[in-house]
């Protein structure tokens, strides 16, 4: 008798990111779609992935897709720019037919390229993301002239961790950055961080309107609403709402204090040693 496919409509959503900025896709998902159960890590015992090397950041990515492949993901989304540059062909091939796998670079580009053909947009993210040049290989692939001019801003992901946004020093720090020349005469400016949905209105009060701000998370979210339902892999509504669970390689009640800020409530983190 041939066994009948798993429903895997049941199955969890896997969010990953270097740590607890992913939140902010995690919540941008869960408010599209929510019914979906998912299934974040953060990778703190690791952060910040912005500055380590491609090497370190594919190794730390491949044993975070075994913790969410052993929690049955039907989807693994990479929120986190930085290892979406470094590792997503890489996970991708691991996790093979296991699981779809999904980065925060892709629905971004696919955006910028039919929005802005023979345009110039610029884009702010981690050293990692920005150095790995990723977005304008992937830009310039859709030879539709856009002209990409990217910044590392690293200093931004560690000031909106400290709680350190909407007050005068960081309307300092990111006006320094934007005043950058690289960034003269963009028409969209694509924030390729985790964290910037945290600072997205002083960006735009930066621009007063000449800009526009681009939030990948609420895009990518919208990405995987489509994907789900394309391959009706998407849940059915439920009487309840799904139990999320939210693990950290290395837990500290700082960090659970600042899922506040990336998910808009308090999460409650759950120790996962990954690394011991
Ligand atoms: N999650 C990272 C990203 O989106 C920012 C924080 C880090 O450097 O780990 O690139």
């Amino acid at each position: 008798m041939a066994l009948s496919a798993p429903d895997l409509s049941t199955r969890p959503i896997g969010v990953f990111d270097s740590g607890i900025g992913g939140l902010t896709v995690a919540r941008a998902v869960s408010r599209v779609l929510p019914h979906e159960r998912l299934v974040y890590f953060g990778d703190t015992a690791h952060l910040p992935y912005g500055d380590k090397s491609t090497a370190a950041i594919q190794a730390y990515s491949v044993k975070i897709c075994d913790l969410l492949l052993k929690q049955h993901c039907k989807v693994i989304l990479i929120a986190c720019n930085s290892a979406s540059a470094a590792a997503y062909e890489l996970v991708r091939e691991y996790v093979g037919s296991k699981a779809r796998v999904l980065n925060v670079i892709d629905p971004i580009v696919a955006h910028v390229g039919a929005t802005y053909a023979n345009r110039t947009v610029g884009l702010i993210g981690t050293k990692q993301t920005v150095n790995s040049n990723v977005y304008r290989k992937k830009i310039d692939d859709l030879d539709v002239g856009v002209e990409l001019h990217s910044l590392a801003t690293p200093l931004l992901a560690p000031m909106i961790e400290e709680g350190f946004f909407n007050n005068t020093i960081s309307d300092n720090i990111i006006r320094t950055y934007l005043t950058n020349p690289l960034l003269e005469n963009i028409e969209a400016l694509v924030l390729a961080c985790t964290h910037y949905p945290l600072i997205k209105k002083q960006i735009a009060d930066f621009y007063q309107g000449k800009v526009d701000v681009l939030d990948a998370s609420d895009v990518v979210a919208e990405h995987v609403r489509h994907y789900l339902k394309e391959n009706h892999l998407a849940a059915k509504a439920g009487s309840t709402s799904p139990v999320h669970h939210f693990y950290v390689s290395d837990f500290t009640s700082s960090f659970e204090q600042s899922t506040r800020i990336f998910f808009d409530q308090e999460v409650q983190l759950e120790h996962y040693p990954l690394w011991e």
